[in-house]
């Protein structure tokens, strides 16, 4: 079993949550915005070149949906680079393409415990919308 440690952090709008795997090999950042209750914001995910293709990031992605089920949290975003593996990787743990963007692919998963709202599909206003910070990063 891997163990994980989880650094919080609070903020003006919201918190962040660091986790990272117990010898440093896998790590990624969820944020938790107040405007936005119940989403989580997942980023950063990262595997040492050392130790992929070894379960790590499927293993730490698990804990982190965990975690979000505790914390009340419905789905999870994230915008992940577009490159064919990686796609590849996020679709196989269940995660749904919305929209391409300057080489980016925005992507979403519902998370299980709460089925009630499995339904969810983005509205067209609500695609502006959901990654806004992400696309300031853009400019
Ligand atoms: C993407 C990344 C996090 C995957 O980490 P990992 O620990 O190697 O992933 P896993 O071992 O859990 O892989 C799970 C599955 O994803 C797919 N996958 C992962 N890496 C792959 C690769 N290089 N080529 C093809 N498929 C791959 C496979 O289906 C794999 O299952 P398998 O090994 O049984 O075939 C890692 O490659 C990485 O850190 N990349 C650089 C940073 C990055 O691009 N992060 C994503 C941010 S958007």
């Amino acid at each position: 079993m891997m163990a994980f440690c989880i650094h919080e952090n609070k903020w003006p709008w919201g918190n962040t949550v660091n986790v990272i795997s117990s010898r440093a090999e896998a790590c990624v950042q969820l944020s938790f915005e107040d405007e936005n209750p119940g989403v989580c914001f997942l980023s950063g995910l990262s595997v040492h070149t050392d130790f992929r293709r070894k379960g790590y990031a499927t293993k730490l992605m698990r804990f982190c949906e965990k975690q979000c089920i505790e914390r009340g949290i419905f789905r999870i975003d994230l915008c992940s680079v577009q490159t064919d593996y990686v796609l590849e990787f996020y679709k196989k743990l269940g995660y749904s393409p919305i929209k391409e963007e300057n080489g980016f692919i925005k992507m979403y998963k519902m998370l299980e415990s709460t089925s009630s709202k499995s339904q969810w599909k983005p509205s067209e206003n609500q695609m502006k919308n959901l990654f806004g910070t992400f696309n300031h990063s853009l400019m």
